[in-house]
């Protein structure tokens, strides 16, 4: 029996060092099989996932050896945090080390959606040459909203402000006077007022009870005629039926989603209409994340089996 279960596809030197020193399974389809992942965990010590296992209260109470779980990214929405506080079990994770690659994503996405990129480039492949089909329009000038100013949002802004857009964010959290605030340009709203005033909205909150569909089919309402959506945070923030509604109607010119309300997605829906940009889920990855994300939860979990303090710690508190 293993000491450390990796259902998820993970990998990386720092996974190699750990299995030189550890027993460890790797099997990146167990996530699937429920009754194999509670069967694996039932000796295990520590376990180490991305988003797609759900660790849920009834899975964690079984696994009574559990010292350590570990998740490969930064939204924690798919572990019962609280069964796992109950039983002592630490939870660390990697909450800064992808966030670059999810904003240099969104800024793709945006500029894809302004000149239909995708498109363009599909027709171009299929031997035409329509020159006059593809006349997109200027980032410059435009208005970004921002829901969500945490480290993702902000490092979009960042971005966003050497393309000359105007910014505007909307974040429940964030006090209206942190220095950051001012020196990224950004004017903080109310939800409805970013809504109403941006041509491009992009998504950056995480999952929680409250954020649950947070976008749906009033809030694409709100949204001005011909303005765009980019979705990189969670899938079940939006209504994808709403969403699929405003585009099919024309309300919104174009989105952008590399996140799905269920992963993988039925075919169909919002991929198969030509005015989104769909993408599997791949924000986090890009080879620098990845190394620093599997390099920083690998250190952790080395860190509590060899009863060391680890560095990165989900605190319920916090
Ligand atoms: C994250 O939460 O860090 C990203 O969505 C990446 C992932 O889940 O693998």
């Amino acid at each position: 029996m293993a000491e450390i279960i990796v259902p998820e596809a993970i990998s990386g030197p720092a996974l190699d060092a750990l299995k030189a020193e550890f027993d460890v399974l790797c099997d990146p389809s167990l996530w699937q099989d429920e009754s194999a992942l509670v069967l694996a965990l039932v000796n295990a010590k520590a376990v180490i996932v991305r988003n797609q296992t759900r660790l849920s209260g009834e899975l964690i109470r079984e696994a009574s050896q559990l010292k350590v779980i570990a998740r490969a990214g930064a939204g924690l929405d798919n572990i019962d945090t609280a069964a796992a506080a109950e039983k002592n079990i630490v939870v660390t994770y990697a909450p800064r080390e992808n966030s670059l690659a999810v904003a240099e994503l969104a800024l793709g996405f945006l500029l894809n959606l302004a000149r239909d990129i995708p498109a363009a480039h599909a027709d171009t492949q299929s031997g035409n040459w329509n020159r006059g089909q593809f006349v997109g329009s200027e980032l410059s000038g435009k208005t970004l909203g921002l829901v969500g100013l945490g480290r993702i949002g902000q490092m979009v802004a960042k971005r966003a402000n050497a393309f000359d857009m105007s910014l505007i964010a909307y974040d429940k959290f964030l006090p209206e006077d942190i220095p950051v605030i001012k020196e990224l340009g950004v004017r903080l709203l109310e939800f409805d007022e970013v809504l109403q005033q941006a041509d491009y909205v992009s998504c950056h909150v995480p999952l929680q009870e409250e954020t649950y569909h947070l976008f749906s089919k009033y809030q694409f309402s709100q949204m001005k005629q011909g303005a765009c959506f980019l979705n990189t945070s969670r899938g079940e923030v939006v209504d994808e039926t709403a969403l699929c509604d405003a585009l099919i109607s024309g309300h919104l010119r174009g989105a952008a989603v590399d996140v799905r309300e269920t992963e993988p997605p039925e075919p169909g829906g919002l991929a198969a209409l030509n005015n989104v940009i769909v993408t599997p889920h791949i924000g986090a990855f890009s080879q620098e994340a990845q190394l620093r994300v599997v390099e920083t939860v690998c250190n952790d979990v080395r860190a509590v089996l060899l009863g060391k303090q680890p560095k990165s710690v989900f605190s319920r508190n916090s």
